[in-house]
């Protein structure tokens, strides 16, 4: 079996040894965050505005952050440097830590921080030269979607409800606006303009949400942050998903009924163009 070398706690070691106390909080509560960083050609895509995030997750649970940016930099590229693939995915994540369980934040603890990288594995041509097809459903979730934490049950339930139904992503609602996917953001196309909703406390702002603003500036593309009604999804001429794995990926079905013209469209193709150069770029 592969069996990558990972980082915890201070050490590198071969992922089958990597072990943590049950009485971890990450186990017993999901208490913690984490991040997936993408990697091309052996580099961070996108690191500052990934630490950034990091740092703002751990500082809204008031996890004390174990490193600075340089420490986090350094700890990630000895995970990077140790696999052999070029074109990869960081795992990365930081709980409260060890402590006798009770709910309440334990005085003195040590957060585990634990790293990973699995080979990156993107979407093929043929299925984005046909677009994905998508369900959707009511946001269960809790009211703080902009924490990165790892306590994913409703988007773990989301991303079953999709594989149930045989498609790529659960698109969800709350009170019948648009939200986001289990585990990625997404954007509509009506007349040449794209809409994404708000950046705010009902989605994860994702690090590909503020590179879509960019491209599409670049672009001359018009854009819209504002609440979008299911109505609207589903009258779209276009939508697309966007995640680091995904990078931007267009849905061409929704509940089985086809978006636009049931084609990858134009915006999209745009869109994903202008990716693949900012990857080169960076
Ligand atoms: N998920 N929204 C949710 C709920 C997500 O889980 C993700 C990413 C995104 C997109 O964020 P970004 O552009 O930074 O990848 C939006 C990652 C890939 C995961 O959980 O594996």
């Amino acid at each position: 079996m592969n069996d990558p070398l990972v980082y915890l706690n201070g050490e590198m070691t071969p992922l089958s040894e990597a072990k943590i106390p049950v009485l971890d909080r990450g186990f017993i509560f999901g208490d913690g965050v984490y991040e997936v960083i993408p990697i091309y050609g052996r580099r961070m895509f996108r690191s500052e505005q990934h630490m950034a995030r990091l740092f703002r997750s751990l500082d809204k649970i008031g996890i004390p952050n174990p490193h600075d940016l340089a420490g986090w930099m350094a700890l990630i590229r000895q995970v990077v440097d140790a696999s052999p693939d070029d074109e990869q995915m960081v795992y990365l994540q930081v709980t409260r830590g060890v402590a006798r369980r009770a709910h309440a934040f334990p005085a003195e603890v040590t957060p585990t921080v634990f790293i990973m990288t699995n080979p990156l594995v993107l979407p093929s041509a043929e299925v984005r030269s046909k677009g994905v097809a998508c369900v959707t459903m009511d946001d269960k979730r809790w009211l703080h979607c902009e924490i990165k934490s790892v306590s994913l049950l409703g988007n773990v339930l989301a991303a079953q409800h999709a594989a149930e139904n045989q498609v790529t992503e659960a698109i969800q609602f709350r009170d019948g606006m648009l939200t986001e996917g289990s585990s990625s953001n997404v954007w509509i196309v009506k007349d040449g303009v794209l809409a994404g909703p708000p950046k705010d406390n009902l989605i994860l702002e994702g690090i590909r949400y503020g590179l879509i603003q960019e491209l599409c500036e670049g672009l001359g593309i018009p854009m819209q942050v504002r609440r979008i009604s299911r109505e609207e999804v589903f009258a779209a001429d276009e939508v697309m998903i966007s995640s680091a794995t995904k990078e931007v990926l267009p849905v061409t079905r929704i509940d089985g009924q086809p978006v636009g013209n049931g084609a990858p469209g134009p915006i999209y193709a745009k869109l994903y163009e202008a990716y693949q150069a900012a990857k080169a770029a960076a």
